[in-house]
């Protein structure tokens, strides 16, 4: 086992930077997600990591061994790709097992007549590739061939062809996405059972956010080749770092309202025009930064989930955290009702009580969690809430 550490790694094909200076540490046994729009940079990464990418610049380490210069087939990784290719006339078992047969020719195992060997080496591969295939439910499918698989069967024979191999390291790029909706969630699942099963040191690429949320032990969000931020999934969400990551992580996005950041005896206020609202005595007080915005345009941030239906508030309704809105449309989910509102100049979503009162065409009130709420530098993008702020004062 080992972790995979990525030291200043840049890669550059003549003028695109895809990937531009990036540090991050994949720990032992973890399962770490790379999560960002298309272009990038995650399977650049990805195959700097395989050795299928030359490194421009930097370091990369699996264990504490350097391996810009190790080939990939001495770098104990397994990689699935999308478009795994199973070899179409071979069987299930032969699929999963051809790796292992170049891997272990005869030679390797000592002293032993050559047939007595070749039946050993045979014993070992049946062996590992049954095991595997019990646990990926293929058992029942070995002597089949894969045009007679369902998607989903086919990649669990591609997955089933790289475990056998026992990285130390497994590598996925957007394994999952030639499936159908329903198969995805039901193989995203199985994939993280397996992970648990196996504490492969695994990394795992995806542009989709709540895949990235739901499989990531952490996640590392990506942007035009940078690293963003990267946390465990309820930190990505609670506590953005930027712009960027609060609004790509969250469906739907994060509302993101341009204000005036007011500041008096009485506490910190957002006035957004069409309406104010009062900051938490607490989050005001044990920011850092705040005070340097006061006065200041600012990008306030409020999620749909934190926007209740004024009659279906977990948060009580005070003057300091209500405002009124035009229900432009709204959307029943079955559990959720998502409101399409504007407000003012500003257009913004909720997703409220499904027993909520709002009727397009018609104002609503809506209570905002401030606690929940974000503050963005109009500039730099950057959270002005940073980590020492407390936001939640009981
Ligand atoms: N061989 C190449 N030659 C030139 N440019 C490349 C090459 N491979 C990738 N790029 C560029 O590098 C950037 C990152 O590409 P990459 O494939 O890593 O993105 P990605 O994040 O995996 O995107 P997607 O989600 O669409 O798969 C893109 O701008 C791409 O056009
Ligand atoms: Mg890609």
């Amino acid at each position: 086992m080992a972790g995979v550490t990525l030291r200043n790694v840049t890669k550059r094909f003549k003028n695109v930077v895809a990937v531009n200076n990036v540090n991050l540490e994949i720990r032992d046994k973890e399962f770490l997600v790379l999560v960002g729009p298309s272009g990038c940079g995650k399977t650049t990464a990805l195959r700097m990591v395989a050795g299928l990418e030359e490194i421009t610049e930097g370091e990369i380490l699996i264990g504490d061994r350097v391996v810009n210069d190790v080939s990939p087939k001495d770098r104990d990784i397994a990689m699935v790709f999308q478009n795994y290719a199973l070899y179409p006339h071979m069987s299930v078992f032969d699929n999963m097992a051809f790796g292992l047969r170049l891997r272990m020719l005869p030679g390797t195992i000592g002293r032993l007549t050559r047939r007595a060997e070749t039946r050993a080496i045979n014993d070992q591969i049946r062996k590992r590739v049954e095991t595997v295939a019990e646990m990926l439910g293929l058992t029942q499918l070995l002597d089949r061939k894969p045009k007679q698989l369902s998607g989903g069967q086919r990649q669990r024979v591609a997955l089933g062809r790289a475990i056998v191999r026992e990285p130390k390291v497994f590598l996925m790029d957007e394994p999952l996405s030639n499936l159908d909706a329903k198969l995805r969630v039901q193989t995203r699942a199985e994939l993280i059972k397996l992970h648990r099963q196996l504490g492969i040191t695994s990394i795992y690429v995806t542009h989709d956010q709540v895949e990235a949320m739901t499989m990531g032990e952490r996640i590392a969000v990506m942007r035009d080749g940078v690293v963003q931020q990267v946390d465990t999934p309820l930190k990505l969400f609670n506590e953005p770092a930027n712009l960027f990551v609060a609004g790509f992580i969250g469906s739907p996005a994060m509302n993101f309202v341009p204000s005036l950041l007011e500041g008096d005896a009485g506490g910190g206020y957002v006035n957004a025009g069409s309406f104010r609202v009062r900051l938490p005595d607490c989050m005001v007080k044990s920011s850092s930064k705040i005070d340097a915005y006061i006065g200041k345009e600012v990008i306030f941030g409020v999620r749909p989930q934190h926007i209740y239906d004024k009659y279906k508030s977990l948060v009580p309704a005070t003057a300091d955290n209500m405002i009124r809105c035009n229900v432009d449309v709204s959307e029943p989910m079955g559990s959720v009702v998502t409101l399409y509102l504007t407000s003012g100049q500003h257009f913004m979503v909720a997703e409220v009580d499904a027993e909520t009162r709002a009727v397009d065409g018609a104002p609503v009130d809506l209570v905002l969690d401030m606690r929940k709420t974000h503050l963005f530098d109009k500039e730099t993008e950057r959270a002005i809430f940073d980590e020492g702020t407390v936001r939640d004062a009981d």
